[in-house]
């Protein structure tokens, strides 16, 4: 796959994302309506990747003083090639223009993302109890600080 093409997520990519989320989320799927919901919102940015014209990865980042990741997806058949790193390096320059500081929560078991995320700057603030309450699990809240003109 030659250097992955960053863009923006609409409508028409919700069947698709749908697909990839009951495939890496299961039970903690999203559904169509928060999707449509979310990538309709002034108030976030949806940015994904194709390999030969299929959605491959998609990302979310809240837009607000407290920028927050809303969620990160890679395909299984994509997975471990630096795609999620690429991603997540856009949706903080994205995030960037608004914010000082960006928060999200992760599954305390999900140690593929909290090293991507901690390669990216992010550190352990804080946990929320039973975050996940389909597979009973506990989340990580993480920071990371900005520099003001975006990355
Ligand atoms: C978390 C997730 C987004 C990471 O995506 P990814 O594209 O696999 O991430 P990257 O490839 O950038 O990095 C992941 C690992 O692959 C490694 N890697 C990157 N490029 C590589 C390459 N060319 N060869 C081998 N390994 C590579 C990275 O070093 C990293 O390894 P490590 O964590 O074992 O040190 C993806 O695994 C995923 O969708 N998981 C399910 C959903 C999820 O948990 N989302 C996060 C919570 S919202």
């Amino acid at each position: 796959m030659p250097a992955p093409e960053i863009r923006d997520l609409g409508l028409g990519d919700v069947p698709r994302i749908l697909e990839l989320e009951a495939d890496l989320f299961g039970p903690e799927a999203w559904t169509a309506g928060m999707y449509r919901e979310e990538l309709t919102s002034p108030f976030r940015a949806y940015r994904g990747i194709d390999d030969s014209g299929v959605l491959v990865a998609y990302g979310g980042v809240l837009l607000a003083e407290e920028a927050q990741v809303l969620t990160i997806g890679v395909a299984r058949s994509h997975q471990r090639r630096g795609i999620g790193g690429v991603l997540l390096h856009d949706l903080l320059s994205v995030a960037g223009a608004h914010a000082r500081e960006v928060f999200l929560e992760v599954r305390e078991s999900d140690e593929v993302a909290r090293r991507l995320y901690e390669r990216h700057g992010f550190t352990v603030i804080g946990r929320r109890r039973n975050y996940y309450p389909r597979i009973g699990e506990d989340a990580l809240v993480m920071r990371a600080g900005l520099p003001r003109d975006g990355r």
